[in-house]
């Protein structure tokens, strides 16, 4: 990886791609990470306009110490690390053997790419399993982006709400605040609470997560859920949900269809990794709602915690509009990239020497465990197809 040019020396090179999914505005660089990149001693390739949906030009690319680079395939092929947003076997064929890519690679869903990896002697390193440690939480891509997520859907909601949040005391009447119930409490769901209030809403929300109770009441949200002695075991050391028995879920779906009866928006948050959304929102429970009240499913793009959510659609059933954007995140692209990107950045820091400014990775450290998927042609992550020994507690 020596490359020296005549001022400083460049010891690897790292490439930005422009974004090709559907829906996906985000760039996985910002001019202020490529900067900082540059300090760390790379050359930094980015393709042109990688940040144009985001609001991040080339000229402010190039400001910042990147080439622009219109040859996507010969700078795949020569960079050391590459850094997306959505992560593709195509991307991983085309890059070269020991070279690191690094992004949101749905592991649970991509068998592809973790094979092409494999095959190609790409080291994969999948954002979205890092685990969920202090050290670890300036990396946590999933919290940053759900906590744009979760605004946003309280945004979309109002878009959509034919009445107003607040309470309005006005000569003419009174309008009376809306009332909104958040399903799901974790990372995105706070955030709408929090939201919601900041609007005027009456703010309740419900997870099976016993440690969610306080922190929903914190922001001043009221609690709904079945607390028995299921409840009170229902949460794995990551601090995720895990999945309910049959039972549980329904006397949990009987308390929720009371309780959605008397709402006026729903915003839908909950998530199991690695499996689908559990469905809790049903055709009937729609059906009770006010004509005019919205429903936001953020779980969309996992399959919905509702019923009738249809993704990327807004769909109006009995007399509810209901919201499926499988990109929540995105719709606030710069805000979404600029957090992404520093999320990136903090773990390409990790695996950089910063005295031989070259890229030095500790295949001991618990987060490059968790995060690394295949290495020198191997599956080495125990939930995706490597050895066992090393087997995640919370992955039962
Ligand atoms: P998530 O995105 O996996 O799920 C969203 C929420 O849905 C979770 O709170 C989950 O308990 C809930 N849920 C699942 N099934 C449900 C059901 N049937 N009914 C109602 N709710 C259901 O979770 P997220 O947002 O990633 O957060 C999970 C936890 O991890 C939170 O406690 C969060 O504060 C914590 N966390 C810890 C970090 C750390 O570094 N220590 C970093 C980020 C989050």
């Amino acid at each position: 990886m020596e490359d020296k040019n005549e001022s400083t020396q460049v010891s690897f090179t790292i490439f930005i791609l422009k974004e090709t999914a559907a829906h996906e505005h985000r760039v996985a660089a910002s001019p202020e990470t490529v900067k900082k990149y540059t300090s760390l001693g790379a050359k930094v390739l980015i393709e042109k306009g990688a940040g144009t949906a985001a609001s991040f030009t080339d000229k402010a690319f190039k400001e910042a110490g990147a080439d622009i680079s219109e040859n996507r395939d010969e700078a795949l092929a020569q960079a050391d690390i590459v850094l997306c947003v959505q992560g593709t076997a195509e991307i991983a064929g085309h890059m070269k053997k020991g070279a690191i890519l690094i992004g949101l690679l749905s592991p649970y869903d991509n068998k592809d790419l973790i094979q092409k990896a494999q095959d190609q002697g790409v080291t994969a390193i999948s954002m979205e399993i890092v685990p969920r440690v202090t050290r670890a939480q300036a990396m946590d891509v999933l919290s940053s982006q759900a906590n744009l997520a979760g605004y946003k859907a309280v945004l979309d909601a109002a878009e959509h709400y034919p009445k107003a949040f607040p309470m309005m005391m006005t000569a003419a009447g009174t309008v009376p605040s809306a009332k909104v119930f958040v399903m799901g409490a974790g990372v995105a769901g706070l955030q709408a609470i929090a939201t919601a209030k900041r609007l005027g809403a009456i703010v309740s929300a419900t997870d099976v997560r016993p440690a969610a109770k306080e922190q929903v009441q914190s922001l001043g949200g009221s609690f709904v859920a079945v607390e028995d002695e299921e409840f009170k075991e229902a949460e794995t050391a990551g601090g995720y949900a895990k999945e309910m028995s049959e039972e549980y879920k329904k006397k949990q779906a009987a308390l929720i269809e009371e309780t959605i009866a008397k709402q006026d928006i729903v915003i839908t948050t909950a998530l199991i990794p690695g499996r689908p959304a559990p469905k809790l929102v049903s055709e009937a429970m729609v059906k009770s709602m006010k004509p005019g009240s919205v429903i936001v499913d953020l779980a969309a793009p996992n399959g919905g915690n509702c019923e009738l959510t249809k993704a990327d659609k807004t769909v109006q059933k009995h007399g509810v509009t209901i919201i499926g954007h499988s990109n929540t995140a995105s719709r606030l692209a710069e805000s979404a990239s600029a957090l992404y990107a520093k999320n990136l950045y903090n773990l390409v820091e990790l695996i950089t020497d910063k005295e031989t400014k070259d890229i030095s990775i500790d295949w001991e450290d618990e987060i490059i465990k968790g995060v690394a998927l295949t290495k020198d042609g191997q599956i080495i992550h125990p939930q995706f197809g490597g050895a066992k020994e090393t087997q995640d507690k919370d992955a039962a």
